[in-house]
């Protein structure tokens, strides 16, 4: 499973996901594999960069799925993100708004890491 997320709202879910996420706790998740990406703005939002991210990866774990594709936080100048898990992202993290040129390369990267991450 992969799952995506704006962060919006400093340090909120996206509102389709905000509205959906109570029903996450119906979800089946033990014993799957789960990654996760977000796009956010680090320099216009840099106390909550991303932080969309880490509330979904969370709760997610709580439930039993198993998170894949972190991700190095090298590259990136922001103060504070709940998607921080040590010196890694819990997913990948893009931001259009002042890195779209290194979006592409981070994608490619990040699915071929997935893939052996995946096994698939
Ligand atoms: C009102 C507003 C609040 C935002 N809050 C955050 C935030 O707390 N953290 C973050 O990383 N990005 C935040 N962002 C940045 C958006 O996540 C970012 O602009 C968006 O993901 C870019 O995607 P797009 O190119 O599809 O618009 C915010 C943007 C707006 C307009």
């Amino acid at each position: 499973m992969i799952v995506g997320c704006p962060t919006w709202n400093i340090g909120e879910l996206q509102g389709d996901w905000e509205s959906f996420f109570d029903e996450l706790d119906s979800v089946a998740f033990a014993g799957k594999k789960v990654a996760y990406f977000g796009t956010g703005d680090q320099m216009g939002y840099g106390n909550n960069f991303q932080d969309a991210m880490g509330i979904l990866e969370r709760k997610i774990a709580e439930l039993g799925g198993q998170t894949v594709g972190l991700w190095p936080n090298e590259g990136y100048e922001f103060d504070a993100s709940e998607a921080l898990r040590g010196n890694k992202f819990c997913g990948l993290a893009l931001d259009e708004d002042n890195q779209s040129e290194l979006t592409e390369g981070r994608v490619q990267k990040w699915v071929a890491q997935l893939k052996q991450e995946f096994g698939v």
